[in-house]
């Protein structure tokens, strides 16, 4: 699992794969050496790794999932853009979650709260969640799940963005568990 930030969804996703038998999430890796996620993988009980853009460049992070034997990979609040060699090497095996209703409000630059400012500004009357497939695009790859939420007349980007966490703690494990079991074999 990837997670650039708090990690909220990292650690839903680490509660949910704890309580089943074949998955679990094995480490979680961070481009953030304060990210708040490592504290919440320590007490968790999950390896973690740091690396900076050097190591995602130079296939570092590759390695590191190798050593580590992973085979599907989690975007949760991941901010960098995945770099080609790992999208080849794990085809159909990333998955992102997005924090509105893509193709709207994605891209570069569009994470957390930038979004939900978006989103209220442009007076949309609803927004939700996006899980997706990762390609070398930000927020490009094909749509598996979209849940939708409405946007409040009184809503500010936190009160929005509190809504849509609750859509994603609800529907993120259980989607990542179903495309996982959608997998005939493992990765060689
Ligand atoms: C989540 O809302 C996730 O959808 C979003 O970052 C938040 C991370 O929260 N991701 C993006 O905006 C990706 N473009 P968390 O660290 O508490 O899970």
């Amino acid at each position: 699992m990837f997670a650039s930030g708090s990690g909220s969804n990292a650690e839903n996703l680490v509660e949910y794969f704890n309580k089943t038998v074949e998955k679990e999430v094995a480490l979680i890796l961070t481009n953030n050496p304060k990210a708040y996620v490592l504290e919440r993988a320590k007490r968790l009980g999950v390896a973690t790794e740091v690396f900076d853009r050097e190591d995602l460049k130079k296939g570092k992070v590759l390695e590191a999932l190798r050593e580590h034997d992973i085979d599907f990979i989690v975007l949760a609040g991941f901010l960098w853009l995945m770099p080609a060699e790992i999208v080849r090497a794990y085809k159909g095996r990333i998955v992102n979650i997005h924090p509105a209703l893509l193709p709207k409000y994605g891209g570069k630059g569009m994470y957390g709260l930038h979004v939900h400012r978006a989103v209220i500004e442009n007076g949309e009357k609803e927004s939700g969640i996006t899980i997706h497939y990762v390609n070398e695009e930000y927020d490009k790859g094909d749509i598996i799940f979209q849940a939708r939420c409405p946007v409040l007349p009184d809503d500010t980007p936190e009160s929005l963005q509190e809504r849509v966490h609750a859509l994603e703690y609800e529907h993120y494990p259980r989607v990542v568990d179903k495309v996982i079991e959608s997998l005939s074999e493992p990765r060689r």
